[in-house]
């Protein structure tokens, strides 16, 4: 699979690759290799029988977090609803409270098992969010950790979640933490931690213009920006956002025609979350034949966190993205790989095509559309990053 092409798949049949120096050099059909390039290769690896795509990327999750909430699981099941258990202080406060208690080994441990399960499936380039500290100390501590993921053999951008929910100690002072927010952010940038900032605008998290604040201290650093935009309201978060060039607004399923065309004016990737939906149990789709007419890109991810999916499989997000959301299987595979780079602002990788970074995924598939199609089965065969082979 290549750059799109007028199939929408990208389609090479009998397809060969040159890379060199871990990008991709050549891409096209096997007759069509130029011999002098050819001639030059130093390794020849014969593939056949698998259909080649990018490397998979995930680019929503909260990968890192102490302890687990299967317990509000239940009592979600039993009618509470996710902003009942929210106000009542468990939800997002009860992960704040175990991973402020974990020790950075300890979360290293558990998020480096949860990574090598995305990877077990494909996954080359990972997003992980900050927001289960609170605190400068352990906003760091979480930020490191996910640094530190990228030993395993996966590319790791960082985004700094502070704005996430109101820790205990600052109840009834939100405007106060979100200034506290603002505040950690040089530092946390200058340490080499955050990619990006994002921010959760609710009812049960922050307001519009407390979104803004943060955005604003974003944009003075030149850090770009990320929505967690109308979840499980409209809160006009995404014309918010767009008006700050927000890379991507995810959720959505609350989006307004106004924010549709303020995404589109901007630019900005919906990047559409299938696991919290479901797990939720929501009813509200997000309005995908809107954004799809509107041009908007469309991207998917895991999300995966303790709360609202628990998934560790974005193969599986790409069948729900189908049936739950009607993705075309086409729409879901650019939805993991070219849209969802842009929607951690990566121009080198998503797709094969010369230039790009040699992350590639072999499966053992006679059609791309079969990613979709299964669910709960996994055809990796091998996947290549950087031109070398990854033990998977
Ligand atoms: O993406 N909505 C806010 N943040 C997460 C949930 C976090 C949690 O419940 O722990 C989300 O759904
Ligand atoms: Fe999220």
């Amino acid at each position: 699979m290549a750059d799109a092409g007028p199939d929408g798949w990208g389609w090479i049949e009998d397809g060969a690759m040159l890379s060199q120096d871990g990008r991709l050099l050549w891409v096209g059909a096997r007759a069509d290799l130029p011999d002098d390039l050819a001639g030059t290769a130093d390794h020849v690896q014969e593939l056949a029988g698998a259909v080649i795509t990018p490397g998979l990327i995930d680019c929503h999750t909260h990968l890192v977090y102490g302890g687990q909430r299967a317990h509000e699981f239940e009592l979600r099941l039993k009618g509470v609803s996710y902003e009942e258990i929210s106000r009542a202080g468990g939800g997002i406060r009860s992960s704040v409270t175990a991973t402020r208690e974990a020790s950075e080994h300890q979360l290293y441990a558990q998020a480096a098992h949860r990574a090598l399960a995305l990877m077990a499936e494909g996954v080359t380039t990972l997003e992980v969010k900050s927001g289960y500290g609170l605190s400068l100390a352990a906003e760091a501590k979480m930020l490191r950790v996910a640094r530190r993921l990228a030993e395993l053999g996966l590319d790791v951008r960082t985004t700094y979640l502070g704005a996430h929910a109101l820790p205990p100690e600052y109840q009834g002072r939100a405007d106060d933490y979100i200034q506290a927010v603002c505040d950690w952010l040089p530092q946390l940038k200058r340490e080499g931690l955050v990619d990006a900032v994002d921010a959760f605008c609710e009812g049960i998290g922050f307001t519009p213009a407390q979104t803004r604040r943060v955005f604003e201290a974003a944009q003075a650093l030149g850090l770009p920006v990320k929505l967690h935009a109308e979840q499980l309201s409209d809160q006009g978060g995404t014309p918010l956002a767009c008006e700050f060039g927000a890379l991507s607004c995810d959720h959505l399923e609350y989006l307004s025609a106004e924010g549709i065309a303020a995404m589109k004016a901007s630019g900005t990737v919906a990047v559409l979350l299938p696991g919290a939906y479901y797990f939720l149990r929501e009813t509200k789709l997000p309005p995908v034949q809107a954004l799809r007419e509107a041009g908007v890109p469309l991207a998917i991810a895991t999300d995966h966190n303790p709360g609202t999916s628990p998934t560790l499989s974005l193969l599986l997000m790409l069948n729900m993205a189908c049936t739950q959301f009607r993705l075309t299987p086409e729409e879901a595979l650019r939805g993991v790989t070219v849209n969802a780079a842009r929607a951690l602002g990566l121009r080198d990788r998503g797709q094969l095509v010369a230039g790009q970074r040699a992350d590639f995924c072999l499966w053992d598939i006679e059609h791309p559309n079969e990613l979709a199609y299964y669910f709960g089965r996994n055809p990796l065969r091998q996947v290549v990053r950087g031109g070398a082979p990854r033990g998977v």
